[in-house]
Parts: structure tokens; C-alpha cells; sequence
């Protein structure tokens, strides 16, 4: 009977979120700075054999059964099909995922499905190339596009779209993104802005909400309730004019899922959060680089788990943003 990963409210984590690598070759404007930010060292960051480990302890050990990979941008880290195809493989094979930006997917979708990937969601906020530039700072819609393209070309189905709506920059976009989805069977969720930017540049009132982003679609299209139970998924669906269409709002903000919450994290160099909004997290690479025993990390995972947060409180008072910012926890 293997322990879990269980919080004080009996919330149990089996959904694992690894950020694989800080770095991204895009700077979209409301993650990080033009000029990017301090990366972190090689040598700060797990190696291959460090992180194969610990998701291997996690997965044996301690109950998780999904392994979801992030970055910065994942597809940046030159081991990730060697990582992937050591997860999928492990004895109780566990699903993997992988968040993207899309680019380069078109060249590594088929080695990582050899290797094991079970699903994909791509970020993509805009359809048009000025908007794309304007908003990534960089001119690569049509790499992102393709690696939309060849995720579904080999069968990494579904495959998921994330969409952040910044007002007066691509919130004019909501159908449109909507409508290509549907077009080219690709489920979208529209995500809420989260105070999670390197910048410290989130605006409460600024952030386009879940309500808002429904009456946009809702004004085009019919959307009723998804029957599909829910769980601990982020996103909340609707079905598009009947289906099977869907598409979903992740409000983290206005209508948050602590309650349901089965994440643990860990970062590229090796700390664990309990939540991405946790402003403590818990060294596992010191003990890992100075020989723990599986038994004295498992104790330290299940420690970190106890302690989470009910919620974020991103709307309570004294709410203070974690020091480390989205693209470098995974999101
Ligand atoms: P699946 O639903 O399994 O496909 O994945 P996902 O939606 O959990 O993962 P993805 O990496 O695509 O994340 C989409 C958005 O949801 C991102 O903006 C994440 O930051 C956000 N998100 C993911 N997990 C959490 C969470 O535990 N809490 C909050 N507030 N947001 C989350
Ligand atoms: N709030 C909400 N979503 C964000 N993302 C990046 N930063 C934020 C933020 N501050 C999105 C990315 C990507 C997904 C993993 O998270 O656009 O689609
Ligand atoms: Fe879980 Fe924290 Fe996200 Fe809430 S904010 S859903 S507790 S990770």
C-alpha cells in the first residue's frame, strides 16, 4: 500500500507538474520582460538522472498517476524525450502530458510520441501575425500553428489550446480563436490572467473575467453545460451549438478550484511547491545531491503536501504574489 500525497483538507495529489526548464523562446508580454529574466545555471538545474528520480518517486512511491511537463518552455530542454520516455515507462505508467508554446512541436511531436507522450496543450492567444508579434514579441505563429498541425497529425488527442485574453491587445479574438478550434478539432480553454508575471504588472481590474469572456462567445455561439463530470480539472466546459465541440474557461481568478485540487510541482531546480501560488517551497536537490535515501524524500514530499493552502487568496487581503514567477514554476 503505497503512501499518498495528502493535504490537511484531504485533498490528495496525484497529478504531478514538472518544470523541466526556466527559459522560453518566447517573451510574451504578460510573463516576462523583453529581455527575459535571470535564467537559472546549469548547474542549479536537475539533471536527467536527478529528475528522472524524483518523478520516479513520485510515480512509485507516492501515488501519482498523471505527470504533466512545463517550462519556461519544456521543448527547450534537450532531454525531454529521454525524460518522457523514462516516465511513460515507468511499472505503473503513469500519463504524461506536456504544455507548450507550440514551437518546434512540429519537429518533436512524433519522437515524443515514440517515446511515450500522451497528450498536449499548446498556448496559442492570437490568429493574427501583428497581434502575435505584438504580444510574444517574436514572429512565430506559423511555427506554433504547425506544431498544432503535426500534435494532432500523430494522434496526441485531445489536443488542448490555452488562450490568455488580454484586454484591448487580443480580446477581440475570443470568437475568432473559438471558431478555428472548433474548425480544426482542437479544445480551447480561455484562461483568467493570474497575478503570476515577472513584471508584478496584473491588474485586477484590467483582467478579462470568465463572466466576460462567456458573454463574448455566448453572443456567437450557443453554449450549454458540459455533462462530462469535472473533477479536479481547471477548466470549466461548455459545449459549442450542441457539440461535440467544447470549450472551457479556466477562471482561476473569479472562480477558483482550490477545493478540488490534486497538483504537487516541482521546479527545474529542484524545489517542490505544494501550490503554484505558495510563497515556501522545499529543497529536494540538496538532500538529492548529497544522498538521501528515497525514504528521507518521500518523508519531505509528504511534508510539503501537508502544508498547503485551502486557496490562494488571490482576493484576500495580504495577498502577496510568490517570488518566483509563472515561467519559472511551470504555471
Ligand atoms: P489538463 O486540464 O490536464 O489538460 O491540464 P491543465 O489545464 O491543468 O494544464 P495547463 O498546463 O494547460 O494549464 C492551463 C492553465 O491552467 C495555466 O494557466 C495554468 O497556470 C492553469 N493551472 C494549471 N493548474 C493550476 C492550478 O492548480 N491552479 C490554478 N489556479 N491554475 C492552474
Ligand atoms: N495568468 C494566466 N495564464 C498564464 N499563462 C502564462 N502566464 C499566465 C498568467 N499570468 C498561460 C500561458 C500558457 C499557460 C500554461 O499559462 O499562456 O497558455
Ligand atoms: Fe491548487 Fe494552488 Fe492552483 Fe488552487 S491555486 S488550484 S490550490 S495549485
Amino acid at each position: 500500500d503505497t503512501p499518498h500525497l495528502v493535504d490537511r483538507f484531504g485533498r490528495v495529489a496525484t497529478d504531478l507538474r514538472v518544470s523541466l526548464i526556466d527559459k522560453c523562446n518566447l517573451r510574451c508580454t504578460y510573463c516576462m520582460p523583453a529581455e527575459g529574466l535571470p535564467w537559472l545555471k546549469r548547474a542549479e538545474l536537475l539533471d536527467t538522472e536527478e529528475m528522472n528520480r524524483l518523478i520516479r518517486i513520485a510515480v512509485e512511491e507516492l501515488g501519482v498517476t498523471n505527470v504533466r511537463f512545463t517550462g519556461g518552455e519544456p521543448l527547450l530542454r534537450q532531454d525531454l524525450v529521454e525524460i518522457i520516455g523514462a516516465t511513460a515507462a515507468l511499472p505503473s505508467r503513469p500519463k504524461t502530458s506536456l504544455t507548450t508554446n507550440g514551437i518546434n512541436l512540429g519537429k518533436f511531436a512524433e519522437p515524443l510520441v515514440a517515446a511515450g507522450l500522451d497528450r498536449v496543450n499548446v498556448s496559442l492567444d492570437t490568429l493574427d501575425r501583428e497581434v502575435f508579434q505584438e504580444l510574444t514579441r517574436r514572429d512565430r505563429l506559423d511555427d506554433v500553428l504547425d506544431g498544432l498541425a503535426a500534435a494532432k497529425r500523430m494522434g496526441l488527442e485531445p489536443v488542448k489550446v490555452n488562450a490568455v485574453l488580454m484586454r484591448d491587445q487580443n480580446d477581440h479574438e475570443a470568437v475568432d480563436l473559438l471558431r478555428f478550434c472548433v474548425e480544426h478539432g482542437y479544445q480551447l480553454r480561455f484562461i483568467e490572467q493570474m497575478p503570476l508575471d515577472a513584471q508584478h504588472g496584473w491588474d485586477r481590474d484590467r483582467m478579462i473575467t470568465a463572466d466576460e469572456i462567456l458573454e463574448r462567445l455566448g453572443a456567437e455561439f450557443e453554449l450549454s453545460p458540459h455533462e462530462a463530470e469535472r473533477g479536479s480539472a481547471p477548466a470549466e466546459r461548455w459545449l459549442v451549438d450542441g457539440g461535440p465541440a467544447t470549450v472551457g474557461v479556466i477562471g482561476s481568478v473569479t472562480r477558483p478550484f482550490c477545493a478540488t485540487c490534486d497538483r504537487t510541482r516541482l521546479t527545474a531546480d529542484g524545489q517542490l511547491r505544494n501550490c503554484l501560488f505558495s510563497t515556501t517551497e522545499t529543497d529536494l536537490r540538496a538532500p538529492l545531491r548529497s544522498g538521501a535515501e528515497d525514504a528521507e524524500l518521500v518523508r519531505l514530499w509528504q511534508e510539503t503536501m501537508w502544508s498547503k493552502a485551502a486557496g490562494h487568496g488571490v482576493d484576500s487581503e495580504g495577498f502577496a504574489q510568490p517570488s518566483r514567477p509563472m515561467s519559472a514554476i511551470g504555471g
